[in-house]
């Protein structure tokens, strides 16, 4: 996953080393990434384009696109993950 090729105020679904991540970024420098599982039952997430909001379509949670709970039946915000940029390239620790 490129750093570059993420929109400004938008979320993307993708894959690093295997991992489903949610990434949001933010502004132009900041970059928020989460292990895309709902913390409900584990389904992954899709990003809500008009609401700004990460959606579970299993069960109807639904979180902020900074990972916390808007509606259950999730109690939990979603996984933060630390990762780097390097060359463009999104890499997890
Ligand atoms: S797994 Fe997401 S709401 Fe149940």
């Amino acid at each position: 996953m490129k750093f570059s090729e993420i929109p400004e105020g938008e979320g993307v679904k993708g894959e690093i080393d295997g991992r489903n991540v949610a990434a949001f970024k933010a502004t132009e420098t900041e970059l928020l990434l989460f292990e895309n599982s709902c913390t409900h039952m584990n389904c992954p997430t899709d990003w809500n384009k008009e609401d700004k909001t990460w959606d579970c379509p299993c069960h109807g949670s639904r979180f902020y696109a900074y990972g916390s709970v808007i509606n259950g039946p999730a109690t939990e915000p979603l996984q933060q993950l630390d990762f780097r940029v390097e060359n463009d390239e999104i890499i997890l620790f």
